[in-house]
């Protein structure tokens, strides 16, 4: 059979390392593949840069439209990022026929809609399973493995950097802006690792996991999203002296009203497989109502385990060339099969953990308490600490059970009104995931 000649929009930590392993398991690929996968051109902003990967045989361009439009060209791999040029370039890759394989979330969970109908109009394919939790093959899990299910829920560790830095804190490793620096230079964070630390980039991956474990459209406007940049190291401390680890989490759960859709930092049980995840690692715990619970792990961020999952598509689109494509399942993979509601955060259900600075004098405990009890919440566990010799104020720990969020909006916004409490109240969400 003809090889499959492949073009790369960059060649950067992910496009380099796709390159690497194309190279090196060329013999197992073309095996796998049924014909050989030949890595032909590469669009880069500045070809004449020299690169840390092997680039002979591979043609470095800076223009975009020679790798999209070019006629010997089977597959065009996005790995530039962003959502501009890169939105432009796959639909121009598309129109010239070609299959697209991206590792870019943010314009799946984004421009996913008008990008699949521009693959079935010319009856092509877009795989992206490089675009969510990196190397581990959750997409091909969830649309292929379990699609005899219907999905409750998901929850899982989605992001690398964010992970990365929790993990860090939490072994006291340096400050936030050493570990995010690490984190850069190991290739785990976005160009703008904002996205990371905010919870935009699994916010992104959340979107499209819902998508497919649910088949609802692609909703990122409705998903709640918050980043880590409010966790404090003395939380993580804290949570660790009550039996629970910080881990920032996408949370996708099936009630009867809707779907809740939530990227949130949240404690998690330390006997919970999820508190063992740590560094740059990703994982995504399922319920189906065939199979239960189900767990998927493996690198989640980083060159080689990203390429693992580019090539993975490679692989299919190969094995798929020559049969009919409107049949092959990453083509259908977001068509919508229910639209049902996205919740409102204050109609999303869990647990809490709450940290606020009050007065070291009696009484002052059951006045927040009272105001939880006024509000149906239940309290779990409590935990105050000494006091500096100095300080008038304490940390007093909560733990409540479940609660509607906006709930625990209503009572917090009354605790903070005590003139016995002052300064931010820390909230962060608990999930058991029985
Ligand atoms: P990167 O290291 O910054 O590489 C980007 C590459 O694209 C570079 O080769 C760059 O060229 C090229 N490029 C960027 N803008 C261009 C333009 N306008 N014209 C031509 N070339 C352009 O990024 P990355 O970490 O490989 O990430 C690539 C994509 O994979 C992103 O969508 C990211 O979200 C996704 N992803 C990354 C990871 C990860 O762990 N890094 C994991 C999963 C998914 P130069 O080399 O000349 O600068
Ligand atoms: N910046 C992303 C992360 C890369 O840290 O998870 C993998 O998608």
């Amino acid at each position: 059979m003809a090889p499959l000649r492949v073009g790369l929009l960059g060649l950067g930590t992910v496009g380099g390392a796709t390159a690497e392993v194309l190279r090196r398991n060329r013999e197992e690929i073309r095996r796998r593949a049924g014909r050989e996968i030949v890595l032909a051109c590469a669009c880069v902003r500045d070809p004449g840069r020299k690169r840390p990967v092997a680039t002979d045989g591979i043609e470095l361009v800076a223009d975009s439209r020679a790798v999209v439009a070019a006629r010997e060209i089977d597959v065009v791999v996005e790995l530039m990022g962003g959502l501009s040029p890169a939105r432009q370039w796959v639909l121009e890759a598309l129109e010239h026929g070609k299959h697209v394989v991206t590792a870019n979330k943010a314009l799946i969970a984004l421009h996913g809609d008008e990008i699949f109908a521009a693959a079935r109009r010319r009856g092509v394919v877009v795989a992206f399973e490089a675009a969510v939790a990196g190397g581990i093959p959750i997409v091909k899990a969830i649309r292929e493995g379990l699609a005899g299910n219907r999905i409750a829920s998901l929850a899982g560790i989605i992001n690398g950097t964010t992970n990365y830095i929790l993990s860090a804190m939490g072994e006291s490793r340096g400050g936030f802006a050493d570990i995010l620096a690490e984190a850069q230079r190991l290739g785990y964070a976005e160009a703008d690792p904002r996205f990371d630390i905010e919870g935009t980039d699994a916010a992104h991956k959340l979107t499209i996991l819902a998508a497919i474990a649910f088949g609802i459209p692609l909703r990122f406007d409705r998903v709640y999203r918050e980043g880590i940049e409010g966790i404090a190291a003395e939380d993580i401390a804290y949570a660790r002296e009550l039996g629970y680890c910080v881990k920032h989490l996408g949370i996708a759960r099936r009630s009867p009203e809707g779907i809740e859709l939530r990227v949130h930092p949240t404690l998690v049980p330390r006997s919970h497989l999820l508190a063992g995840v740590c560094g740059a690692m990703n994982a995504v715990f399922l319920h189906g109502d065939a199979l239960g619970a189900n767990a998927y792990y493996g690198p989640g961020a980083g060159g080689a385990p990203t390429a693992s999952a580019v090539v993975a598509d490679l692989v299919d689109i190969s094995r798929m060339m020559g049969g009919a494509p409107e049949r092959q399942v990453p083509y259908l993979a977001f068509e919508p099969l229910e639209d049902i509601p996205v919740l409102d955060m204050e109609r999303a259900t869990t647990a809490y953990y709450l940290r606020l600075q009050a007065e070291d004098r009696p009484g002052v405990l059951s006045q927040v308490a009272g105001i939880l009890g006024e509000f149906q919440i239940s309290i779990e566990a409590v935990l105050q600490k000494e006091p500096a010799s100095s300080a008038a104020r304490v940390p007093v720990i909560l733990l409540t059970q479940q609660v509607l969020e906006g709930r625990m909006d209503r009572a917090l916004a009354k605790i903070r009104r005590l003139d016995a409490v002052s300064g931010d109240i820390a909230r962060i969400r608990l999930e058991t995931l029985a």
